[in-house]
């Protein structure tokens, strides 16, 4: 059966950053892209405490917003808690799962991610896993065997495939200010399609995996060109409407995935 094509996917993360008065950079997002529609997919995540202001200045924009993390709970006597089902009523379509700096500043391991990932899929929510290797990890020419390892134990066995994004982050490149060399995004983009076939069959065609570490509107549309790459996850260049739109722009030049090309 052919594959319906999906335009890349652009996600802004915004951190730990953000305060109400920089949801007017979001409106000027917003505003341009009313003006002049992007065929590329948009998400951003705001801080938790912004997410519901957000999800309602974005509503009838196309942009649609995620939450930054979620707990593997769905309710509970956990102080200061986020289940996925309060993102959701936050307006929230999305999660960032698993993302580097959570694996290293709150020890989270594959196994939690599988849960919150799970934990999402059941809230209908569609979680966006983070992967990636360390700086070490690939001094030591481990960086594939460390994405074949996270990718399946982090991504929960539950069908919900369909509603999976895979970003694809060197820890090393985050905020760095550096890429890695195109052959090694490609090589690492064709490990995590391999093991994504493993863990979910023919269902993981639909599953975008996308580029993150220091992506800007300088090198957003060579990294769209490599092959595997079915969008952006972007953190610094996302929370000004100066830098994450030419990153958006990038999105609708970039060829459409060859995984998504019908095949008759
Ligand atoms: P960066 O962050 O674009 O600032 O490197 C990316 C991320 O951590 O998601």
């Amino acid at each position: 059966m052919p594959l319906a094509r999906q335009p890349p996917m652009i996600v802004g993360n915004w951190k730990m950053h953000g305060v109400t008065a920089d949801l007017a950079e979001m409106g000027v997002i917003a505003r341009e892209l009313l003006e002049r529609p992007t065929s590329t997919e948009v998400v951003i995540c705001p801080p938790a405490t912004l997410l519901a202001t957000a999800s309602r200045c974005l509503d009838g924009t196309g942009i649609a917003t995620g939450g930054q993390d979620c707990d593997a709970k769905g309710q509970g006597a956990h102080t200061g808690g986020v289940s996925a089902a309060m993102l959701v009523d936050a307006g929230a379509r999305y999660v960032l799962l698993g993302h580097s700096e959570r694996r290293r500043l709150d020890r989270e391991t594959d196994v939690d991610v599988a849960a919150k990932a799970a934990a999402a899929f059941r809230a209908k929510l569609r979680p966006i896993l983070c992967v990636g290797e360390s700086a070490a990890q690939r001094q030591a020419g481990r960086t594939l065997a460390v994405l074949r390892r996270q990718v399946l134990r982090s991504c929960p066995p539950e069908a919900g495939a369909g509603r999976l994004t895979v970003a694809y982050e060197p820890v090393w490149a985050i905020g760095a200010g550096a890429t890695p060399a195109p052959a090694d995004i490609e090589a690492a983009h064709a490990t995590i399609r391999e093991a994504l076939c493993r863990r979910y069959g023919d269902a993981s065609a639909s599953i975008r995996v996308l580029y993150g570490g220091s992506v800007d509107g300088a090198n957003a549309a060579q990294l769209l060109q490599i092959a595997g790459v079915d969008g952006l996850l972007v953190g610094r260049a996302s929370r000004r409407a100066v830098q994450f739109l030419p990153v958006v722009r990038a999105g609708e030049t970039a060829p459409p995935p060859l995984d998504y090309l019908p095949t008759d």
